[in-house]
């Protein structure tokens, strides 16, 4: 039976894009809804009309995930700590598949397990861990895409539009990987429907749109889309760490996580490693190059 999924942050930077996506394939889901808070509901009118449900309720309890068999979790930053008792609720619910709130590199990767950017997106794949051993029917299922190219290339990395300059924390020749964020929501959407493989309750989709190219390479498409060159200097990640700490002393908990994610971009924690399942789906993904040029080229789209 096609499956009813609920959406848990559908009105943030990745859930309007995805409960949009959403709405395309709604044929192929007995159910399509977000779940909203009281106070916020009518935004979403635009979805309501594409023919998503609205659910009002609190994350928080069991009554708001009755009748889903599906929850993808777009938490933004504030929320993601708040996942683990989503799962909880999401299970008294009756809700047997999970999607954490990831869509970004691997976060099991060596150091990048340890960066406090990614702490409650490990502390969520710690629980739904243990809940698999403890509920044998319950399953999660994990998308792994890298940096969003729309992400990367941006102000957060240090790059300025006006100036043609970059200033990243880093160091030369760092890699990582990128997918453009459309692409991220078809792998989400097209995902719920790739069944598990016999006696597995995690699915991990590798996805990259583009699996491996450098900062350099990022920066050099982004010249030649807008026909100026940039001036690439790389800022030592030591000081943003320096920052890091400086917020964590003060209890900043908002600038210690700004300050943690501006080093994890070029320290290689966006790379998405081999084998990758972008085979899996029907679809091929934009290039970095495709979606640069569609950005910021003489043909791009408003902005
Ligand atoms: N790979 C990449 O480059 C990339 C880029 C962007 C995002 N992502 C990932 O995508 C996921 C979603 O990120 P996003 O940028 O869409 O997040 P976002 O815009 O900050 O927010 C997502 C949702 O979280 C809800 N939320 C925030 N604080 C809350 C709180 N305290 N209580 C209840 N709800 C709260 C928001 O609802 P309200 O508006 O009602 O507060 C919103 O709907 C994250 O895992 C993020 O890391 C990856």
């Amino acid at each position: 039976m096609a499956p009813s999924v609920l959406i848990i942050g559908g009105s943030g930077a990745v859930g309007r894009p995805l409960v949009d996506e959403f709405s395309k394939k709604k044929a192929k889901f007995q159910r399509i809804a977000v779940l909203s808070d009281p106070a916020k509901i009518s935004r979403f009118a635009d979805a309501q009309k594409k023919g998503v449900e609205v659910i009002v309720g609190s994350f928080l309890d069991a009554n708001s995930y009755q009748g889903f068999d599906v929850v993808v979790s777009l938490a933004g930053n504030a929320a993601m700590k708040l996942q683990p008792g989503m799962i909880e609720a999401a299970i008294a619910g009756g809700v047997r598949h999970f999607y954490p709130s990831e869509y970004g590199g691997d976060i099991s990767v060596g150091e990048v397990w340890k960066n406090r950017y990614f702490r409650d997106k490990v502390v969520t794949r710690d629980h739904l861990a243990a809940k698999a051993k403890e509920f044998p029917d319950f399953r999660y299922t994990l998308v792994l895409t890298g940096p969003f190219t729309e992400y990367a290339v941006s102000s957060f990395n240090g790059i300025d539009f006006e100036r043609h300059t970059v200033e990243p924390y880093g160091k030369p020749g760092a890699e990582l990987s990128v997918t453009a964020m459309a692409d991220v929501m078809k792998y989400i959407v097209e995902s719920i429907l790739i069944p598990f493989d016999s006696g597995k309750n995690v699915h991990e989709f590798r996805v990259p749109g583009e699996r491996l190219l450098t900062w350099e390479k990022l920066v050099e498409y982004l010249g030649e889309a807008q026909g100026v060159e940039y001036k690439l200097i790389y800022l030592d990640p030591r000081e943003a760490a320096t920052k890091q700490e400086e917020a964590r002393k003060n209890g900043n908990e908002d600038e210690e996580v700004f300050w943690a994610g501006k080093s994890v971009m070029l320290n290689g924690s966006g790379v998405i490693l081999e084998p990758v399942d972008n085979g899996r789906f029907s679809f091929t993904p934009e290039t970095a190059k495709e979606t640069i040029h569609r950005l910021f080229g003489k043909n791009k789209a408003s902005l």
